[in-house]
């Protein structure tokens, strides 16, 4: 007899959520993690702490540069980069005991230390061996390693150093011009240092929707960021007090160097599983490290599954999240399930970038044909109050069953407005059922009726 149906491995966005859903369905559950708290990747050294340090230093350049506007007089504040690590790791501990409340109370076990599965149906942590019907990966994952670039979370960090820096420094580099890079390198800009983007393509941001890439880039241009495109690094070669990074220009191979106080290596992410024992398991794996898992999350070892960051799909803690609930149906004998072509992405800059489901570029791929419906936040009423205009809804429907396909919004509250497209697009929506939707006055969700409206008969307000 197994001590539990199920051992999750790994607290973070994926594996909480899949124990406590587990438990939830009646089954016993424990969850292992090797760190101090609960909350992984996520909850400790990414989504929650770095959303900690954008509000502040937004608030900041609220401060700096619009409170005068509307009759704010006075002194701007100044950072008190000590007191503003507080908040942060505040941020963080509620956050983190939270989720050791929510596992007592649903009668989590948290076996504290790291894992291996010696076999299907066992869990080693430390010396013991903990039995289970089911486990679940959740290992999620690490800083991709950059050829060349030695990290030491000091002068060149990853995302986990560069939200505990000793002071703001002078000049950040930035190497990517990914979410990390453009979070992070927003929060220092405010913060009063000069930021450079080194970014190997042509576009910030790859994969997203084309026309968002350039607003987005000549936004953040605007509030000062720098950007060497086309740039591939080469080498990052450290002295005590600074960093010196090189790069060749795509278009005519010329060698270039940049200084830096901190180089941010934000490169992409890999997935984490080392220690695991997967290859003596035989499970299989993608050229990428990736678990390979069947449509039920289980790998080719019946009873061991895995979700989240460590298997195939955008590395996202909601992504990870569906998957731990609908694996743990499954576990269950239910049926869970994903809607992959409903996962939005969110980037927390100001202004924020949001999208779901297609994008124009991915739909004259596959030759589908398709209509734009656009509607800028000039022509929003609230947006221009809030000094918060810059920006643009879109959606993007079916030519001929209105049926929307994807959105795309650079604006104020996009990773908020576009969760109304996802249930539209969830319900299978077409673009005129949101057009005919009531939208309250004065909101910025007027913006995405109007995108609506753009898609028909046209909006109102430009
Ligand atoms: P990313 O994949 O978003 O961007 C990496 C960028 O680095 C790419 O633009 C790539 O072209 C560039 N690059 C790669 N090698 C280079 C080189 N040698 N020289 C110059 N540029 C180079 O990766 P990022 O930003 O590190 O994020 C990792 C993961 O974490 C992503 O999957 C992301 O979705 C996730 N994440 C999500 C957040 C959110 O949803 N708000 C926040 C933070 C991370």
């Amino acid at each position: 007899m197994a001590n539990y149906d199920v051992i999750i491995i790994g607290s973070g966005p994926g594996g909480y959520v899949c124990a406590i859903r587990c438990a939830q369905l009646g089954l016993k559950v424990a969850c292992v993690e090797g760190r101090e708290t609960l909350g992984g990747t996520c909850l400790n050294v990414g989504c929650i702490p770095s959303k900690a340090l954008l509000h502040a230093s937004h608030m900041l350049h609220e401060a700096e540069h619009n409170f005068a506007a509307m009759g704010l007089k006075g002194k701007s504040p100044t950072v008190d980069w000590k007191q503003m690590l507080a908040y942060k790791d505040d941020t963080i501990a509620q956050n983190t005991k939270g989720i050791e409340f929510l596992f007592k109370k649903n009668k989590i076990d948290w076996i504290k230390g790291w894992a291996t599965i010696p076999a299907a149906g066992q869990v080693k942590v430390a010396d013991t061996i903990h039995t289970a019907s089911n486990i679940i990966i959740a290992s999620g994952s690490e800083p991709a390693a950059l050829p060349g670039v030695e990290i030491d979370e000091k002068t060149v960090v990853t995302s986990t150093g560069a939200l505990e820096l000793g002071k703001v420094p002078k000049h950040l580099a930035v190497i990517g011009a990914g979410v990390i890079g453009l979070e992070l390198g927003s929060v220092y800009k405010r913060l009063g240092s000069k930021v450079t983007v080194v970014e190997y393509l042509d576009v910030v941001t790859p994969g997203m929707d084309g026309e968002v890439q350039k607003t987005f880039q000549r936004l953040l241009a605007k509030q000062g960021l720098n950007f060497i495109m086309g740039a591939a690094v080469q080498k990052v070669e450290t002295t005590r007090s600074k960093a010196t990074l090189t790069y060749k220009l795509r278009k005519d191979d010329s060698e270039h160097t940049l200084d830096a106080d901190v180089v941010l290596v934000a490169t992409g992410r890999r997935p984490y599983t080392d220690g695991l024992g997967l290859d003596a398991l035989g499970i299989d794996t993608s050229p990428r490290g990736q678990i390979k898992v069947g449509k039920d999350w289980q790998t080719n070892i019946p009873g061991i599954y895995a979700i989240g960051d460590c298997i195939d799909g955008p590395m996202l803690a909601h992504k990870a999240e569906d998957e731990g609930m609908a694996a743990a149906e499954q576990v269950a004998g239910k049926h869970g399930h994903v809607n992959y072509g409903v996962i939005p992405g969110v980037i927390y800059t100001h202004p924020e970038v949001a999208n779901v489901g297609e994008t124009e570029e991915s739909l004259k791929e596959r030759g589908c044909s398709y209509k734009v419906g656009k509607f800028s936040f000039m022509g929003n009423g609230r947006a221009k109050a809030n000094f918060a205009a810059d920006g643009f809804v879109k959606i993007l429907a079916d030519k001929n069953s209105d049926r929307i396909l994807g959105a795309h919004i650079i604006g104020p509250a996009a990773g908020d407005l576009i969760h109304e497209i996802c249930v539209a697009m969830e319900f299978g929506a077409s673009a005129e059922d949101l057009a005919m939707t009531c939208h309250a006055h004065p909101t910025y969700s007027e913006a995405v009726r109007e995108a609506a409206l753009a898609c028909g008969d046209g909006p109102i307000h430009s």
